[in-house]
């Protein structure tokens, strides 16, 4: 079978910032800054996006882009048959399992809330039942396993279709959208009296707010809005032809996820500035904050459906990148029709989600290290797997394939000092952060 392709450059930008772009940018990235106080915080959070993160998805779109095969086949080709870096590969395809395991949960919960705007239910209640919606879904483990079962169907389905008529097709059509209802949301906090502060909360740093810890989280979260270690950017790089420069692709690709997070936060931080709220909510920023806030403003039913309809198109662009890993796995290493790959990767994983939504309520009492499988794939992939997946990339990259491919990524435009820094910061300086996470997270996690 012949191998499939995107259609153009811009299919692959499509498709991957729709990867990279998603719960991460609009969720988790405000919550975090809020609670590692803000400015400060923001100005690590580039500095891990540049030195860590950026270097790493250029390894990892070179290593699929060159390969030309799934994450089974990438490390083999690119070194040898029986080469032990192979096990990099089976690291990726766990995290991707893992990590799309318990996402699908949360795409659940955000459809729930979609629906909930888009009735009228968030905006019409009494405060006090908005701000248990997300409490009483988390109780409820039919409606938990109802919407996570649409989150899925719909992930599947895309898959089914395959790299054209499936991902880049739902890419072109979610994209755009999420870009215009970001805009129009931008638009409509714009004259809000949060608007301000809410800039000056995430341009203005205050590094006495910041604590070692708050480096650790912006390494990970680095990690995971780029869509790393999971074998994600590698399949998707697979689909380039190879042979071309992916230097100004990359950067574009960081750039779009970085402005989709910080428009993100100050379209929230505008809300919950405006109505003098604390920023530093923790996971309920958007499920219990905003939605109170919705209630008071004018067209406050419209602004949340935009609202979360937009979250539901960022985590379908994501999921859809995660699941395609072992299916592609599936397709070429044990030569699986696309749809019977799709379809088994799918079961499997929507069977560890099922178990995520129960941690939740009947089987709270299931616990390791006082951890419910939520958390527990949850902290598996963000402390263990993905971190020594990411380390593993970029000695990979850097150590065995060297400079020669740096400069075959860069192409023959870059400078030496362009060149130098990738190189080093591959051998180096990624590997350190990168390490002293994992050292972190084997410690204390
Ligand atoms: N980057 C996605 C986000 O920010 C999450 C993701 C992680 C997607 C790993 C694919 C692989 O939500």
């Amino acid at each position: 079978m012949p191998r499939s392709h995107w259609a153009s450059r811009a299919s692959f930008v499509l498709a991957a910032s729709g990867s990279a772009v998603g719960l991460g940018n609009i969720w988790k990235f405000p919550y975090i800054t809020g609670e590692n106080g803000g400015g400060a915080f923001v100005l690590v959070y580039l500095a891990c996006i540049a030195l860590v993160g950026l270097p790493i998805l250029l390894a990892e779109i070179h290593l699929g882009r060159t390969a030309q095969c799934s994450v089974s086949g990438v490390f083999q080709r690119l070194h040898h048959p029986r080469s032990p870096w192979r096990a990099v590969g089976v690291l990726a395809l766990l995290s991707a399992v893992l990590v799309l395991g318990f996402y699908s949960v949360v795409g659940g919960w955000v459809l729930d809330f979609t629906f909930k705007a888009a009735t009228g239910a968030l905006t019409t209640g009494s405060d006090d039942a908005v701000s248990h919606s997300l409490d009483g879904l988390l109780a409820s483990a039919g409606r938990l396993i109802v919407w996570q079962s649409l989150f899925m169907g719909l992930t599947v389905l895309i898959v089914l279709r395959g790299v054209s008529a499936g991902i880049e097709r739902a890419a072109r059509v979610l994209m755009p959208g999420l870009l215009l209802l970001l805009l129009v949301l931008l638009g409509r906090v714009a004259f809000m009296s949060g608007f301000e502060p809410a800039l000056g909360y995430l341009l203005r740093p205050d590094f006495g707010a910041l604590s070692a810890d708050s480096i650790l989280v912006a390494v990970g979260h680095a990690f995971f809005t780029l869509s790393l270690a999971t074998g994600t950017m590698m399949t998707y790089g697979s689909y380039l032809p190879a042979g071309q420069a992916i230097g100004r692709t990359t950067l574009l690709l960081g750039l779009i996820d970085t402005l989709v997070a910080l428009t993100a936060g100050v379209v929230v931080f505008s809300v919950v500035f405006s109505f003098a709220q604390a920023p530093e909510a923790g996971p309920g920023l958007m499920f219990v904050t905003l939605p109170l806030l919705f209630k008071q403003l004018g067209a406050g039913q419209l602004v949340a459906t935009a609202f979360f309809v937009l979250v539901a198109f960022a985590a379908l662009t994501s999921s859809i990148s995660m699941l395609e890993v072992p299916v592609a796995w599936a397709s070429e290493r044990i030569q699986w029709s696309r749809r019977r790959a799709t379809l088994c990767c799918g079961a499997v994983i929507y069977a560890l989600g099922v178990l995520c939504a129960l941690s939740f309520n009947l089987l709270q009492d299931w616990r390791l290290a006082g951890r419910g499988v939520f958390d527990l794939m949850d902290g598996l992939s963000s402390l263990v797997t993905m971190p020594l997946g990411g380390l593993l990339v970029a000695l990979f990259f850097g150590w065995v394939l060297g400079p020669r491919a740096v400069e075959q990524a860069l192409g023959p435009d870059a400078g030496p000092a362009l060149r130098w820094l990738l190189l080093w910061s591959v051998r180096l300086i990624a590997p350190l952060a990168v390490g002293v996470v994992l050292f972190t997270g084997l410690t204390t996690g």
